[in-house]
This record gives C-alpha cells, structure tokens and sequence, in this order.
C-alpha cells in the first residue's frame, strides 16, 4: 500500500511545528502512525548537514551554491534512509519543509539560476515527490515580528538562515506565492494569521478526506488530489 506524503511550507514564524505536532496528534487519534520529519535534518547524517548550514560558529562564509548542496545532500539522504521506506510500509509522512523550500529559498531568496536549483533537486528526490503540500501563510511583516518575540522570549542558538535581510525574505515569499499559483492542485494556501485552532481546522479540511475521514468540502479536495495524481502520471518526466 502506499502510504501519503504531506509536506508543509512557509515562512519563519508561520506556525509549521505547532501545526504539524497537531495534525500528527489527530492522526494518531484517528488511529494512524504518522512519521514526522524536518528538513533539513530528519536523519544522524541530515543532522550534522543542518548543524553546519543554521548553528556551526565557522559557517558564516558559506557560498549559495555550497547552501543548495548541503540542503539537497540532506534530502537525498531522508528521501532514502526515512521518505521511500515509510510510503512502502504504507505510512502517512509529514514533512516540515521540502522542496518548495529550496525554490523560494535558493532560488527566489538567494537569486540561484532556477533551472539549476531545478536539477540538484530532482537528483535529491527521484520521483519522491509530496502528495500534498500545506502552505501557511502570514505576510513578512508578520513573520519578522513572531521571529523577534520567539528570539525575545527563548534566546536560541544563532541561525546563519535568519540573518539575511527583508529583502530576502521578501524574495521568498515571492516564491512561494508563485509556486502555489503555478500548483494550485499539490499546494494548499492556508491563512496562518488566524488561531492555531482556525489555521488546525483548515489543515485537517484538507488532510481529513486523504484518511478516508471525508466531509462535503474534503470530498472537493480528495477528488481533486486524485485528479492531480493521475495527471501527474501522464506528465513527461
Ligand atoms: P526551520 O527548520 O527552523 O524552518 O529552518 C530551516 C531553514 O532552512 C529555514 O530558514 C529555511 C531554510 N531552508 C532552505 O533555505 N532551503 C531548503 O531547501 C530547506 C529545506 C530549508
């Protein structure tokens, strides 16, 4: 059987682990294991690749290019070692973080050529790609502020990532905002400035149909996202 592959996306401050440690509990109530992931990391090997990309004090002089390496060569390594074993077992994968991430990021945010951001992913995933892809969006101005009152309130180890500027960040929020406009089938735009309960709600609207859960609105998505899928099987590769 094959299991679902549902990633999340967006900005800092957006929200993506509360949310995700949410949905993870309701499937578990719902009687599923869900396997839950971040990139990048999510694997020993995964790890020490995002140890040195956010927290390593010797990591300030790091290129775009040597970026977009590391954060596929951690991908490579999840996609095989956790990814493809658990959708084989039939498990549903929830992922914070994934490709999406390395378009705004790399290619909008950093000004990487698009089409070599392109192919380094493609040689990180193969054909794994995400059944579903939840995008919880809050405006920068929104995310600068939730970013700052997080560092505020819990002092974290320094994160190479969050030192770029607004101009930056503005970039990749471009990025995603083309990305969901050009897949408005595999990527769903969730309003992440309401309550985490609201913002929960319009998650499980979209997730709850996939695990045979459906309501009138998931029936709109399940059909959808089957429509999507089988497109996708007809798609040149
Ligand atoms: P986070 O896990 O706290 O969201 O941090 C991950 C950081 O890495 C975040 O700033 C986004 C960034 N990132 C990329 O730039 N490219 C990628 O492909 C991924 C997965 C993350």
């Amino acid at each position: 059987m094959d299991g679902l592959f549902i990633t999340f996306e967006g900005n800092e401050g957006s929200g993506k682990s509360t949310q995700i440690k949410i949905l993870a509990e309701r499937l578990q109530a719902a009687g599923k294991s869900p396997l839950v992931l971040r990139e990048p990391g999510g694997t020993p090997i995964g790890e020490e690749i995002r140890h040195t990309l956010q927290h390593s004090a010797t990591n300030g002089a790091m290129m775009p290019e040597t970026e977009l390496l590391l954060m596929n060569a951690s991908r490579a390594q999840l996609i095989r070692e956790s990814i493809r074993p658990a959708l084989a077992r039939g498990q549903i994968v929830l992922c914070d973080r994934f490709i999406d991430s390395t378009i705004a990021y790399q290619a909008y945010g950093r000004e990487l050529h698009r089409q070599t951001v392109q192919q380094v992913i493609e040689i990180a995933i193969g054909e794994t790609q995400p059944d579903l892809t939840l995008m919880l969006k809050v405006p920068v101005s929104v995310s600068e502020q939730r970013r700052s009152a997080r560092n505020q309130s819990s002092p974290k180890t320094r994160d190479r990532m969050e030192e770029a500027g607004r101009a930056f960040f503005e970039r990749v929020d471009l990025g995603y905002e083309e990305l969901s406009a050009a897949n408005p089938t595999r990527i769903r735009v969730v309003d992440a400035t309401v309550s985490i309960e609201s913002v929960a709600g319009e998650i499980w609207k979209w997730v709850g149909p996939l695990i045979d859960e459906p309501d009138l609105e998931g029936e709109k998505t399940y059909k959808s996202l089957g429509e999507w899928k089988t497109a996708r099987l007809d798609e040149p590769r």
